[in-house]
């Protein structure tokens, strides 16, 4: 029997009021979402599904960007028991997608409530990447962003900086009244979230596309390819002596804490500002990384669906599905999270100053032709590739490489990986 979202919850309201079963099926959830800031937003899931009879498990697996979730992952569904839905990012869910019979169909759900027309092609592309939905997004995330400490810049006479030599000047004052400028955290997707905009700044949209996109050999390892790593050279000099390893959730409260100026992530760490009580405009600044400011490179969490052997189990994974994609949750999820909503349909204006400004800029990007995928974030190419050029990011920003010698490792790190 096929079960459409509706039809699920309500056989699931029917035999809860019947006491013919004792507990509705549960929606066991894998995901990286531990801080504080990710923790509040999942709970406006939880609560929304807990609210439907649904109960939840969770199955969270820490660290940023996931790898390790994705390991996790991996283990269950060797092991025949994958759990019901799992939070993942673009090319993984491809990656998956590729496995055969491993996920499953959404295409009911997606039909009844017309995901087709609401989700934006750049999502839907991992989404629905053949004739079947996979996969709800939940929000759109973008990685080339600066979150600051707006009385300490106002304290130090700092203006917001416009372009890349401005924030190099910015971060300079910063360090030279004794403040931590750049907060920051040695870990390698922390450090590939930085070179997202590095390499926008240098070269814009054209040669982001070329070289993390399209992986042209020339662009890897030509001169702008060099420019970009210099620029990741200069924002070394601004990190703090103990960055080595620091979660990113730790950088943002130092910037939260007064202890830090600047920092340069994606806008889930807006969700930490906002779990703290902190105000954009008032308490901290959002702006885009100098010089790359006509360009948005974004990233989707979604939570693919993995396939269930019973049916009250597909019931509660199909209610899961429809209650993210439900405009009211989009809001309040986003709200928390940092993000903005995944649906085209749905207004910003309950959203606070950043979300409303990154809506916008997501928008224009996208009619310009300067909405690429984030390659920190699993968006731009598969893991093999993304996790070569991590390496080789991370062994340069930690001085392995001088910059010529790391543009050169980029070439051959995506050949090996490809
Ligand atoms: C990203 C993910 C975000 C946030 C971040 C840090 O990859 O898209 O939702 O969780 O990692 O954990």
């Amino acid at each position: 029997m096929k079960f459409s979202a509706k039809a699920g919850v309500s056989a699931l309201a029917i035999s809860l009021a019947a006491g013919a079963a004792a507990q509705a099926a549960d929606v066991e959830v894998l995901h990286w979402w531990t801080a504080g800031g990710e923790a509040a937003a999942l709970n406006v899931l939880k609560e929304n599904l807990e609210a439907q009879g649904i109960g939840w498990q969770d199955m969270p697996v820490a660290g940023g960007g996931g790898e390790a979730a994705m390991t996790a992952l991996r283990a269950r569904v060797t092991a025949g028991d994958p759990p019901t839905a799992v939070q993942m990012l673009g090319f993984d869910i491809l990656d998956w997608a590729n496995q055969g019979e491993v996920l499953a169909n959404l295409n009911d759900v997606a039909a009844e409530e017309n995901w087709d027309e609401v989700i934006p092609a750049a999502i839907q592309k991992f989404s629905k990447p053949g004739e079947n939905w996979i996969a709800a997004p939940v929000n759109v995330h973008s990685t080339n962003w600066v979150w600051a400490n707006k009385p300490m810049l106002d304290e130090l006479g700092i203006a917001e900086p416009t372009t890349w030599d401005e924030f190099i000047a910015a971060l300079q004052k910063a360090k030279d009244a004794g403040k931590v400028a750049l907060a920051h955290g040695g870990q390698p997707w922390q450090d590939a979230t930085m070179f997202d905009s590095a390499v926008l700044a240098t070269g814009g949209a054209e040669f982001y596309q070329k070289a993390m996109i399209d992986l042209d050999p020339e662009a890897l390892g030509g001169k702008q390819m060099v420019q970009a790593f210099d620029k990741m050279s200069q924002l070394r000099e601004f990190v703090d002596d103990n960055f080595s390893g620091r979660d990113w959730n730790l950088a943002s409260a130092m910037v939260i804490n007064d202890e830090a100026a600047f920092q340069i992530m994606g806008d889930w760490a807006k969700g930490e500002f906002i779990n703290a009580g902190k105000v954009p405009g008032t308490d901290f600044l959002c702006f885009r990384v100098p010089g790359t400011g006509d360009f948005v490179t974004f990233n989707s969490d979604q939570f693919v669906m993995f396939q269930q052997s019973d049916e009250e189990a597909t019931a509660a994974q199909n209610a899961m599905a429809s209650a993210i994609e439900s405009p009211e949750f989009q809001i309040a999820f986003n709200k928390v999270k940092g993000s903005v909503p995944a649906r085209t349909d749905v207004s910003g204006d309950e959203l606070d100053d950043c979300a409303k400004k990154g809506m916008e800029q997501l928008a224009a990007a996208s009619e310009s032709g300067n909405l690429l995928g984030s390659m920190a974030h699993g968006h731009a190419n598969p893991a093999a590739v993304k996790n070569a050029m991590y390496d080789v990011i991370t062994a340069h920003f930690n001085g392995e490489y001088d910059s010529q010698t790391a543009a050169e490792e980029m070439v051959n790190a995506v050949e090996a990986a490809q």
